[in-house]
Order: C-alpha cells, then sequence, then structure tokens
C-alpha cells in the first residue's frame, strides 16, 4: 500500500508498526478523541430497525432539526453523505466561473472536487503562517471568479476572522466557505458566516459532523445556501445519499450540549499545552492554531520521524508530503487528550534524540 494522501490510515501505520490498526495511536486524523458521545451511541443503537425503510429523502427532520440549531429556515440546509459529497456539488459551480481561487497549502480533496468538474484552479500561494486574507488576495480582478476557503484552515489552523471572509463577498462571484473544523471553537468565538446566509446568495458553507462528534466512518455534513441552489444538487444527486443511522446520530449529536461544552472545555488548554511542549524541542516550531489540531514546522526530516514514530512508540502523525508547499519539513497533529499528548511529547523526545545521535 503506498503512502496515504489523508490521515488516519491505520492499516498503512500498523503494517510499519508492526502491530494491529487499534494499537496504533493516531495523530494524523484531526477528530475529537472523546467521541462518540453515548447519546450519539444510544441514538444508533435505537435506529437500527430504521435501516428496513428508506429515508426520506426530503430529510425533513434532521433539515429542521439543523435549522433550529442554526436558527435558520430548512430551506437553507442540505444534509450529505460526508461534507466532501457536498463539496463535489459546490465544485461543479465553482467550475462554471472562469476561475477557482484557493489558499494554499490547501485540503487535497479541494483539487479533488474541482478537477472531476475541470475548474480553472488559481492557487494563491502563501508564507506561514499565513497572514490576513486581504494580504493574501491582494487586488485581485474577481469579477467572474469563485473563491474555495476553510475556516480555521486545515492544516495550518488559521482563523479567519468573519469581516475579512464578509469582504471576499462583495469580490468574488461565488464563496464556498468549509466549515469543517469551526464547531471547536466556543460559540462566542467561531467567525462562521452562518446567519448571513439569506443575504448572499454567492454564499455556500459546509459543514461537518465528521470531526467534532468523531463521527468519519458514518459520513455525514450538510450544506448551507440559497434554497434554488440546493434544490439544483438534490435533483443531480443520488436521492438518499444520507443513511438512516446518520441522520439519527445528527440529530442526537446537535443536541447534545454536554458533550459541545466538555470538548470546549478540554481543548483549549489541552492545545495550549501541547504548543508549549512542542515549542520546548529545539527542532520543531508549531504554528498558532484555532482549532483541534496544530501544524509543525521540523528542522528534522518528517518522512523519517514518522516512520521511528510508528516503529518505536506506533504513533502516527501526519505528514505533510501531499501538500505541495510543505513537502518534508513539516507535520500536522490531532489535539488529543492530556495523556496521549504527554506521551507524544515524551516519544517525540526520545525519537529525536536518537535521530540526533
Ligand atoms: C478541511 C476539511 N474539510 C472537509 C473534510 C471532509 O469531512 P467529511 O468527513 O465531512 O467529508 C475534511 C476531512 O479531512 C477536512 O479536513
Amino acid at each position: 500500500m503506498g503512502r496515504p494522501q489523508h490521515g488516519g490510515n491505520l492499516i498503512w501505520a500498523a503494517n510499519i508498526a508492526g502491530c494491529p490498526t487499534f494499537s496504533v495511536l493516531d495523530f494524523s486524523a484531526s477528530i475529537n478523541p472523546y467521541g462518540i458521545s453515548h447519546k450519539v451511541l444510544n441514538a444508533i443503537t435505537e435506529g437500527i430497525s430504521q435501516l428496513k425503510h428508506y429515508p426520506s429523502p426530503d430529510y425533513a427532520d434532521l433539515r429542521a432539526c439543523l435549522g433550529e440549531y442554526h436558527g435558520l429556515s430548512p430551506d437553507y440546509i442540505l444534509p450529505g453523505n460526508g461534507s466532501a459529497e457536498l463539496l463535489t456539488w459546490a465544485a461543479r459551480d465553482l467550475a462554471q466561473k472562469d476561475a477557482t481561487y484557493l489558499v494554499t497549502p490547501a485540503f487535497g480533496d479541494y483539487y479533488r472536487a474541482l478537477m472531476a468538474f475541470k475548474a480553472n484552479i488559481v492557487r494563491l500561494a502563501s508564507v506561514l503562517p499565513l497572514e490576513d486574507l486581504g494580504s493574501i488576495l491582494g487586488n485581485l480582478l474577481t469579477s467572474d471568479r469563485g473563491l474555495l476557503l476553510n475556516n480555521p484552515h486545515n492544516p495550518t489552523g488559521k482563523l479567519w476572522d468573519r469581516q475579512e471572509v464578509v469582504d471576499c463577498l462583495h469580490k468574488f462571484a461565488l464563496v464556498v466557505v468549509d466549515e469543517a473544523f469551526m464547531d471547536f471553537l466556543p460559540e462566542a468565538r467561531q467567525q462562521s458566516l452562518i446567519n448571513l446566509i439569506a443575504d448572499y446568495p454567492n454564499l455556500i458553507i459546509l459543514r461537518s459532523l465528521t470531526k467534532f462528534y468523531s463521527l468519519p466512518g458514518l459520513r455525514i455534513g450538510y450544506a448551507i445556501a440559497h434554497p434554488d441552489r440546493l434544490q439544483r444538487w438534490q435533483k443531480y444527486r443520488d436521492p438518499w445519499s444520507v443513511n438512516s443511522l446518520a441522520v439519527v446520530a445528527a440529530i442526537a449529536a446537535v443536541q447534545d450540549k454536554e458533550f459541545q461544552k466538555f470538548t470546549w472545555n478540554w481543548l483549549t488548554p489541552a492545545r495550549n499545552n501541547l504548543t508549549e511542549g512542542l515549542g520546548n524541542i529545539p527542532e520543531f516550531e508549531p504554528l498558532p492554531s484555532a482549532a483541534n489540531f496544530l501544524l509543525v514546522k521540523s528542522s528534522v526530516s518528517v518522512t523519517n520521524l514518522q516512520l521511528q514514530l510508528l516503529k518505536k512508540h506506533q504513533i502516527l502523525i501526519r505528514d505533510c508530503l501531499s501538500f505541495a508547499e510543505l513537502g518534508d519539513n513539516y507535520f500536522r497533529i490531532a489535539v488529543r487528550t492530556p495523556e496521549e499528548n504527554n506521551y507524544l511529547l515524551t516519544s517525540l523526545e526520545d525519537v529525536i534524540k536518537e535521530i540526533s545521535s
């Protein structure tokens, strides 16, 4: 099996580590380590009997629940088979524009989706840490152009100020904002554009339940956009792209206030401690992050570091070879429980000592 393009490939990792997949400590996929919540698990267990029926293709219950959660009419919401499915439809719309701008380094799936519809991709090369959007975009001629943004940005963790993104809505014909990691910020610090959706028909927001609720295998996300656009997408696609268990799980997840509060309370101190610990290792320079992951600059080869961590400690970190702009001198890690983060730090110190000796 070749080197994976995404995080979380445990079969590849276990093969190198020489252990079963469940023994690999996965820092490569940026997933909440405290999920799946018991409320979501209960909903899935109770929902099993619904597998005998097709889901309702208009997903009215889920759309109503998400509408209530965001204070929006359900007409503005379309659930999908992970936000990746909805990204595909958003890319179809972007491909009709003269060009689509991407802030790089960009999540690899953006290229997959845009290339599927032969979109004209323009990469906005950026220096790290990323600057504000105004500086990155400069004075572009943006008349019939699209912008595909990620807020907070993967892989850097940079959070753009809401107003900066609003400014883009006045410059670009279509702006797609992937907010897959926005829910990791406590409500008061989120920079989401959701409550502006009715004012901007040229805005598409993508949300995911994968990361925060730890449901990557279930495949559930949703798009928030003008109802005309969503109705058009619904006509293109498989009428039952979201399965019945994903529906009940999503309804339970967004209502689980206890799990949400717990996650917000865990993340900030855990991320601060991990950043500080990495900063104390001279070979590493962690970038500031608002999300549940950290991008780290490394003065030693990450390919080697990754292999040694797997072989000696069964820890998987995300190399950044699939990001052309980053290469072998960056790695990305998820923030996990305080104990796991400490284990990562001592393992990194151990491996660095060995590499340098
Ligand atoms: C920035 C970003 N957006 C979207 C996704 C896809 O999420 P989903 O599982 O909802 O398809 C990922 C997954 O890694 C991601 O990193």
